[in-house]
């Protein structure tokens, strides 16, 4: 019996993506399709190499061609990704998600998020930069042992000078931090911080990037109302802690991205220091800032709640170092927020499919 395209296609659209709720060869998704014989293999091409779902996905497009074509058949599935964009844009047209790490709240742990969620993207094989716009209280080069790290330039073919973002951890990386002395005051003024963080999207040679992840500063200011205006958002993370006071003014950081000129998708939002846990007792869980305040302002907000992260003394002692805990690999903090950037990827994959209909 001859295997053909057909029949591999139509078994192929029995598999559904379950965000996209359509089916993958509807999606596009089967790319080079080849058969010989009873050797049946394709690529597999996801919205993201972060995609929770790339296993699932992958055993069902093979139980739908054994099952619907021929039990016999050898199924080859190679899965690969092509990162979508949210809309096709001249402007910054090599990057395609700026996702923007917010919350209303200094001190909640936006610029540790930030940097984890940097390194778990770049770990599954995504293109990923990391600009910290926190003008007065860069984190970035401390998180990144770059305390004293100069950028360098380069100048293109017509003459405009770029400047160079720092590698670290596979990460493209630029801080205003940088270019500032480190125990020096920031004395600018708002309209020149603006500035300044434009340039770090505007003038700096990013080259592709799926993902651009932006550190923002605490509250609600000038920097804030610059990034949304000027750039194309993919959309927004917002990190809160559970204690009243924190939530307070996280509903504002959150109504910000809500508000009629912003409009910017709240991807979801993800409670730290959710719980202390002891490192020598990881199943001991104090909830000693409240329980679940997180969960309930993404259900009053309606936005995905993308999950929780514990209260660990290896977080702060790896941020100190320059060595963010998702390089630990065999930290089960890594496996947390290698789940959360797989969140955060998927939730901008929805976006963009549905803002591509
Ligand atoms: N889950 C956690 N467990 C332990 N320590 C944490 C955790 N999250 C953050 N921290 C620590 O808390 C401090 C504040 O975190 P971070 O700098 O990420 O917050 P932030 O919201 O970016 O602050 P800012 O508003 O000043 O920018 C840091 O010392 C960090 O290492
Ligand atoms: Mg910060």
């Amino acid at each position: 019996m001859i295997i053909s395209p057909e029949q591999v296609l139509n078994a192929l659209r029995n598999v559904e993506d379950p965000d996209l709720k359509k089916d993958l060869v509807t999606l596009n998704m089967i790319k080079d399709l080849k058969i010989e014989d009873m050797q049946v293999s394709f690529t597999l091409e996801l919205t993201t190499p972060a995609c929770p779902m790339k296993d699932m996905l992958k055993n069902a497009c093979l139980n739908a061609v054994k099952h619907f074509v021929n039990k016999e058949a050898e199924v080859t599935i190679n899965v690969t990704s092509r990162v979508t964009k949210p809309m096709d844009t001249t402007q910054l047209k090599d990057i395609r998600n700026i996702v923007l790490v917010s919350s209303g709240k200094g001190g909640v742990g936006k610029s540790t998020v930030a940097s984890n969620l940097a390194i778990a993207l770049a770990a599954d094989g995504a293109k990923v930069g990391l600009i910290d716009a926190d003008i007065y209280g860069p984190s970035v080069p401390t998180m990144f042992d770059l305390v004293n790290a100069k950028p360098g330039a380069r100048e293109t073919p017509e003459g405009k000078t770029l400047i160079m973002p720092i590698e670290k951890y596979g990460i493209k990386l630029l801080s205003l931090g940088f270019f500032a002395d480190p125990d020096q005051p920031v004395p600018w003024r708002g309209p020149m911080a603006s500035n300044a963080v434009k340039q770090l999207f505007n003038d700096a040679d990013w080259g592709e990037l799926d993902y651009l992840i932006v550190d923002l500063p605490p509250g609600t200011g000038d920097i804030h109302i610059t990034i949304t205006q000027s750039f194309p958002i993919a959309g927004a993370v917002i990190v809160t802690t559970p204690q009243q006071v924190a939530l307070a003014d996280t509903r504002k950081g959150l109504a910000m991205f809500r508000m009629p000129g912003i409009n910017i998708p709240v991807l979801g939002v993800i409670e730290n220091m959710a719980y202390f846990t002891p490192e020598e007792l990881p199943d001991n869980k104090y909830y000693i800032f409240g329980k679940d305040g997180g969960k309930l302002l993404a259900k009053s907000f309606e936005v995905p709640f993308l999950g929780e992260i514990p209260i660990v003394q290896s977080i702060t002692e790896a941020g100190d170092k320059g060595t963010p805990i998702a390089l630990n690999a065999s930290s089960k903090l890594s496996v947390s927020f290698a789940e959360l950037a797989g969140k955060v990827a998927q939730q901008i994959a929805i976006n963009n499919a549905l803002s591509a209909n």
